[in-house]
């Protein structure tokens, strides 16, 4: 029987004709449920068999088969340019959801009418703790405050870097109690330097370092003009990015730090002078789509190999894992109510990515990184006000 030939087939939007299909990493879903672990073809969470799991295997959606022969296959297709992702270990302090519930509004995301299943965030909760431990992570606690329905997110108490905590002060009356129980938390644990900073900022949740440098966010909660605070307290370059889209309120929604000196960001959630700036930084960055923030795939924790990021941000983690990171997909949904992800619960003690950098290459020779704009007090894009300044101003107001 003679057929038609069959028409040619065109690639999918966004791919060049004789270029390669991207790989499919994650399996097709036709129904609503559990993601599936492509290695494996068992759907579920990364923590169902946590007895039996060696390591967590490369594929997006890991059941935790530590499926080795896939991993290996994966690892080295994923490295760009043979590059190592290697994770480093860390201290973390998290809150229990003992008393989490949504009771007011202070993010688009709280609907106090919509119920919160306690049980199942502490569930959730549970499963970012135990990853985090299995991963080789410190977890420290501590006691969450019945009158505090929002303790859980312990990345808002604090900024920690080198040894110095910067307790936070809260926009909101509702969590601004959280400030004292973050102070009595350091200081009994004998931290060499604590203060609590005067003007308003929210910790790890508008406070980001990476490759030295601390990118603070400001619009929503922390102000602008808390970024000196910051700076002439824990010594290091602050560089403010304006948040604009009332969803990505804290600069930890919008951006996530993945190594040393890499970052991923939606741009949608910046002011366009940001998004400039951060373009400038970071000429590498991941740049995510919508579809995966508003999933709070930003709010991300990773130690330089391992990304813990809700599971609901698939096309995010297949993208991590392109390049080189290791996703590893947690349901979230009850936390999300409040407006948070994995890394809201996380506050980060040690060490902190990015080490202060001294020297840097040559601004016009070789591969643009961001050390080259962190070579500090010369980069134009930095701009802490001196140190005097802020002395002479809080003394005029006291
Ligand atoms: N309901 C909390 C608030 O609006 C959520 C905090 C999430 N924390 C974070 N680091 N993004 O303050």
């Amino acid at each position: 029987m003679c057929r038609a030939p069959k028409p040619p087939r065109r690639p999918p939007s966004g791919i060049r004709h004789g270029a390669r299909r991207p790989r499919r990493t994650a399996p097709r879903r036709t129904r609503a449920g559990p993601p599936t672990c492509r290695a494996c073809m068992t759907a579920g969470s990364p923590l169902l068999r946590p007895a039996r799991v060696p390591a967590l295997c490369r594929a997006p959606w890991c059941c935790g088969c530590a499926n080795q022969a896939r991993r290996r296959q994966n690892d080295m297709r994923a490295k760009p340019h043979g590059s190592a992702r290697t994770a480093s270990p860390r201290r973390y302090l998290m809150c229990p959801p003992t008393h989490f519930r949504v009771e007011y509004t202070i993010n688009p995301w709280m609907v106090p009418t919509h119920p919160v299943d306690r049980r199942l965030a502490t569930d959730q909760w549970n499963t970012i703790r135990r990853t985090l431990l299995r991963l080789g992570h410190r977890v420290e606690l501590i006691e969450p405050l019945p009158s505090l329905p929002d303790m859980v997110f312990a990345a808002n108490g604090a900024t920690v870097v080198d040894g110095k905590a910067l307790i936070a002060t809260f926009r909101h009356p509702q969590r601004a109690p959280e400030a004292d129980a973050y102070e009595t938390w350091f200081r009994g644990r004998g931290t060499e330097q604590v203060r609590r900073a005067e003007h308003t900022n929210e910790g790890e949740g508008d406070h980001l370092l990476v490759a030295g440098v601390i990118l603070a966010g400001n619009g929503f909660r922390t102000t602008r003009a808390s970024h000196a605070e910051t700076h002439d307290y824990l010594r290091r370059t602050v560089i403010g990015l304006t948040l604009v889209d009332p969803r990505f309120y804290h600069l930890d929604t919008a951006l996530a730090v993945l190594d040393d000196e890499q970052i991923m960001y939606w741009p949608g959630a910046f002011s366009p002078s940001s998004g400039r700036r951060l373009a400038e930084l970071f000429p590498d960055a991941l740049r995510v789509e919508e579809r995966d923030a508003v999933q709070f795939g930003l709010n991300a924790i990773s130690d330089g190999h391992h990304v813990l990021l809700p599971a609901a941000a698939r096309s995010l983690a297949r993208r991590l894992a392109d390049h080189g990171y290791r996703p590893v997909a947690l349901d979230v949904s009850e936390l999300a109510k409040a407006g948070g992800g994995p890394k809201c619960c996380v506050l980060q003690l040690s060490p902190r990515a990015g080490r202060r950098r001294r020297r840097v290459g040559h601004p016009h020779g070789g591969r643009r990184t961001p050390s080259h704009y962190f070579s500090w007090r010369s980069s134009p894009w930095v701009s802490p006000p001196p140190a005097p300044a802020l002395a002479s101003r809080n003394r005029a107001a006291r």
